[in-house]
């Protein structure tokens, strides 16, 4: 009687225990709010996270940021919601410290509202709080959209956002970038767009049975599962064996075409058209000098 007394007892220790581990709160790093953003520098980054790229409908001429076509994964179907400056329909009742949270803790307004890690913020969890800010006042300026995006299609268990609060406690950590010292200013740079705003890494990094990168695999691609579904190896062996040196790279990456002398297609095409190929040279040069391992 005794022996199982102490069992369910410590049955229900481990259970709550492990409820806590997997629903505690999930907060990185405290960001600067009292940053005054820039818009210009905003609307480029809005290029350099590729945000008009999924938040648009590019293949139905939507409106800028009015809401993307439903990313399909193996989870459901994911639609990248309206974020312009519209108060209801967009994101332009969000403070700054709202609009923070969600870049950097994958955290919506509400309570509960833990966002899918379809949007990738454990990527731009490692922006630098001026970015968060010229970010922000890019997207309050843009132009008003009324229409919402159309919800998610996902079904039970996944449409309970709480679990992703679960996914967070596993998989997440927000940060901040951390330089290399041992490297140069170029090199670190191109890792921090690879990893961080340029989100290279969303696409071009294996990821787990559920759906969390794989970062012991950097950049290797894979089959399938990422939200690119099959994609090439990016790795810097990978690209000297296609045939890149930097100067190919930062060409292809402004709309030219690979050593086999084809246009990049499928995802790709539209992160070079709505993204890459808006960048300045100098983050060109950068990214395609980490994605080599040059200094
Ligand atoms: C790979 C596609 C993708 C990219 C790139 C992307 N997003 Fe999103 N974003 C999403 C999806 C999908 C959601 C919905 C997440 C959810 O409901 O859990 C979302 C949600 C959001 C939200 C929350 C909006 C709301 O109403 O809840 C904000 C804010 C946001 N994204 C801003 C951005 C910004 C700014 C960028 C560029 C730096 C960006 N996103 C890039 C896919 C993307
Ligand atoms: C939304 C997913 C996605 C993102 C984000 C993404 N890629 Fe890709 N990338 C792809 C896919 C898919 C292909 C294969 C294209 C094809 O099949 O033609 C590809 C191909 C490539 C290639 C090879 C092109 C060729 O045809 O030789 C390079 C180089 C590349 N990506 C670099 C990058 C860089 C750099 C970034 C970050 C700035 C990036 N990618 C972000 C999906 C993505």
């Amino acid at each position: 009687m005794k022996v199982w007394r102490w069992l369910v007892l410590a049955v229900l220790i481990v259970g709550a225990g492990l409820l806590w581990f997997l629903f505690k709160p999930v907060t990185g790093p405290e960001r600067d709010l009292t940053l005054v953003g820039d818009a210009e520098r905003g609307t480029y980054l809005l290029r350099l996270g590729g945000c008009i790229s999924c938040h648009t409908d590019l293949d139905n001429e939507g409106p800028v940021l009015a809401g993307g076509p439903g990313l399909t994964t193996p989870f459901g179907t994911f639609v990248p919601p309206n974020i312009t400056s519209h108060p209801d329909a967009g994101t332009g009742g969000w403070t700054l410290a709202e609009f923070s949270q969600a870049m950097s803790e994958g955290k919506g307004p509400g309570a509960t509202e833990h966002f899918y890690p379809a949007f990738p913020y454990d990527n731009y969890t490692l922006m630098s709080d001026q970015e968060i800010a010229d970010l922000y006042a890019g997207l309050m300026a843009t132009e008003p959209v009324a229409e919402p995006a159309a919800p998610h299609d996902v079904s039970f268990p996944f449409n309970q956002r709480l679990l992703m609060l679960a996914w967070k406690n596993l998989f997440f950590v927000p940060q901040r970038y951390e330089p290399d010292p041992e490297r140069s200013d170029l090199w670190n740079r191109g890792r921090y767009l690879a990893t961080g705003p340029g989100h290279c890494t969303a696409c071009h990094t294996p990821r787990n049975m559920f759906g969390a990168r794989d970062d012991s695999r950097h950049l290797e691609g894979a089959q399938s599962g990422t939200p690119a579904g099959r994609v090439p190896a990016i790795d810097p062996e990978s690209l000297v064996a296609e045939g890149y040196d930097r100067a190919w790279l930062i060409d292809v990456l402004k709309g030219g075409v690979n050593p086999a002398f084809d246009f990049p297609g499928r995802s790709m095409g539209e992160v070079i058209s709505e993204g890459t190929s808006h960048w300045t040279d100098e983050d060109l040069e950068a990214i395609a000098a980490y994605l080599l391992d040059e200094d």
